[in-house]
């Protein structure tokens, strides 16, 4: 199994990126760090122990920082709802988060693995850039960053920022420039992994609760996508997920090997990945951006998971 920790947001596509990580047996999660993004803190760590609970998987989890390095917090309310886990009424968490703070956790996990670790990220790098620029003695240790966030050729923030990166650049700008190879799934990918109603019924028709629970979720989560993204004709971009499923079965993806940088002055454009994907630029590429999927092979994978859990 492979190792990893996991750094996210929920969120409903990082509730479905935790079912996924866990109930495909693929990982040995070491722990699970919860990042400000599509909520507070506070919330996102509060849906985290509790979609655990949910699937029985008692593991680690550590609270992160509560606001980016250099700016005030930016939610996405507006998809995930107050809650940000809206559509869903989840029982309360069996049981609580550790007591010291995720880029300690991480640094002692690391500290103490035989095994290279390789780090999951589906919210703002705020935690990721704290404990590389805290730890940069454990960076060796750090197999590879798979996360999700950025684009190739466009954002959702605004024109050219994705969220996870337009909430943290200069975290962003940190973790891509720690010379630890990284898996990017950008809204390129996400925006082909679309799970459309009949994916959202066959994951109720599991009949478990982890099932029922990943079916509330994507009909409240896909009014935002129905009303917003019209391109995508009714389905909506399950976004976190991917970065996990590149970890499972990378021949899934479509990717091509780039050097990304990630802004963060610029007056129209702070928080976008410049990709160059044509290498104009000749550097030395430091991360596999993916840009297409087997979208049938991942509700596929997803069902799956699923199906393995409570
Ligand atoms: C990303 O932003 C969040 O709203 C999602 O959870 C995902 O990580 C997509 O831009
Ligand atoms: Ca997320």
């Amino acid at each position: 199994k492979l190792p990893i920790i996991i750094d996210c947001d929920p969120g409903h596509d990082d509730a479905l990126m935790l079912m996924l990580a866990f109930g495909s047996g693929m990982f040995d999660v070491r722990a699970v760090t919860t990042s400000a993004g599509n909520q507070t803190q506070e919330k996102t760590l509060a849906n985290t122990l509790k979609i655990l609970s949910l699937i029985g998987a008692n593991v680690p989890v550590y609270r992160g920082s509560d606001t980016p390095f250099f700016r005030n917090l930016v939610i996405a309310e507006y998809v995930h709802g107050e809650s940000g886990l809206h559509g869903v009424d989840f029982a309360e968490a069996t049981f609580k988060a550790e007591s010291i703070m995720a880029v300690e956790g991480i640094a002692r996990i690391l500290a103490e693995s035989e095994e290279k670790i390789t780090i999951v990220p589906t919210g703002p790098l705020t935690n990721i850039a704290a404990f590389l620029l805290a730890f940069p003695n454990l960076k060796h240790k750090i197999e590879r960053i798979s996360l999700m966030g950025g684009g190739i050729f466009r954002g959702n923030m605004t024109p050219l920022a994705e969220f996870n990166m337009y909430v943290d650049p200069e975290a962003a700008s940190v973790v891509f420039k720690a010379g630890i190879p990284i898996t990017m799934c950008g809204l390129d990918v996400t925006h082909k992994a679309v799970v459309y109603q009949k994916d959202i019924d066959l994951f109720r028709s599991i009949g478990n609760k982890t099932g029922a629970a990943a079916a509330g979720l994507l009909e409240f989560y896909s009014v935002f996508y129905r009303e917003n993204r019209i391109e995508l004709e009714g389905g909506a971009a399950l976004h976190d997920p991917c970065a996990i499923a590149w970890l499972i079965d990378p021949g899934m993806f479509t990717s091509r090997a780039c050097f990304v940088e990630v802004e963060t002055k610029g007056e129209l454009t702070s928080g976008a990945t410049v990709v160059d994907f044509y290498n104009v630029m000749n550097r030395t590429p430091n991360a596999e951006v993916c840009y297409d999927i087997n979208r049938e092979n991942y509700i596929e994978l997803l069902a799956a998971a699923i199906r393995n859990l409570p």
